[in-house]
């Protein structure tokens, strides 16, 4: 029976509109240990890996992360062990949880965002979802974000449809950018049949020590507390400009800064129909679970469900 936290992202049915965000939860030893807890995987709706890549990356030189006044700032580079190992040494672990599995991907040609989607769909066929993480550098194009180009966010969720099969296709854009929206129905023009956002605002730290950027490649991808708003506020543009997003046709995940129930409740109020928990989830090992709390309270007392909350501030 469906309860008041069930959802929906396309025809994926979630019980819970709580997931993990890419890159903060690891893949399936980490889904282990989440606080060694039964209690949060029954939280959650989803699980989303982090970034699975065509071939293995190590990622970028140490230091990686640094906190900020509200938040934290990263550049890992996209570490990972590639599609061959995930497929053999992850997947099988992540299906014993009989969660859906979410696999967010990364490449760096649009070729090889397609190639990637084929591999995954025929190593795992009962993949959930991919998520295409559009802020890699295009290296044909000399580095530049994918994510900024409608053009190549098009081609790119064409692309990786092909081989797709049953997989949802979720677009997750990126905030630096002038209007998202822009990019968005770059994305519903390519098919995608969702959106989550936001990923990484680009942010800088300066070591007083050495008198030089603290990190490698200088701008790192801030997150936290301190990008809620900029994430809640381009979920209501893209809910309150695009028809699409409005009718639920392709439906909103909201990512950036949430770290209570309350802010959840905020993100479905704006137009998500799901949100994604990441630097939050470093901090309370155990924010899955209170957040479930928190909701099914706000729930009962408001007598409503997530479903009737998605969108609901753009009543006025
Ligand atoms: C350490 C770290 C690693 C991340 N790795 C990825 C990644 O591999 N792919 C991706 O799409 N986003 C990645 N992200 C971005 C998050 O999924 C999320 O979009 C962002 O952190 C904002 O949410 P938050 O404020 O709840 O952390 C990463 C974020 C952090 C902090």
């Amino acid at each position: 029976m469906e309860t008041k936290l069930a959802t929906q992202v396309g025809r994926l049915r979630l019980r819970s509109p709580l997931l993990t965000a890419s890159g903060t939860s690891g893949s399936a030893d980490e889904l282990a240990g989440l606080g060694g807890s039964q209690a949060t995987v029954a939280a959650l709706g989803a699980f989303v890996t982090k970034g699975v890549t065509l071939a293995p990356r190590q990622g970028n030189p140490e230091p990686r992360i640094i906190e900020t006044r509200a938040g934290l700032l990263n550049s890992i580079g996209l570490q990972n062990k590639g599609v061959a190992r995930f497929l053999s040494e992850d997947w099988p672990k992540l299906r014993q949880y009989k969660l859906p599995v979410i696999v967010n991907i990364s490449a760096n040609t649009v070729e090889e965002y397609g190639e990637l989607a084929g591999r995954l769909v025929a190593g795992a066929p009962d993949i959930a979802g991919l998520e295409i993480n559009v802020s890699c550098p295009n290296i044909k194009e000399g580095g530049v974000s994918f994510g900024v180009d409608p053009v190549a966010i098009e081609k790119i969720v064409r692309t990786v449809k092909r081989p797709a099969g049953r997989a949802l296709i979720i677009t997750k854009l990126t905030p630096n950018i002038t209007d998202i929206t822009v990019a968005a129905e770059a994305a519903i023009a390519g098919g995608t049949d969702a959106l989550s956002m936001i990923n990484t605002l680009r942010g800088v730290a300066i070591d007083l020590r050495t008198q030089r950027p603290y990190f490698a490649n200088v701008a790192a991808g801030l997150s936290g507390p301190a990008v809620k708003p900029v994430g809640l506020c381009m979920v209501w543009d893209c809910f309150a400009k695009i028809p699409e997003c409005r009718s639920r046709r392709v439906p909103i995940i909201g990512i950036g800064g949430i770290s209570t129930w309350q802010d959840v409740i905020e993100y479905l109020l704006a137009g998500a129909s799901a949100v994604q928990v990441g630097t939050a989830w470093f901090v309370y090992p155990d924010i899955f679970v209170e957040m479930k709390k928190g909701l099914e309270r706000y729930l009962a007392g408001n007598r409503t469900t997530v479903r009737q909350l998605v969108g609901r501030a753009h009543r006025w």
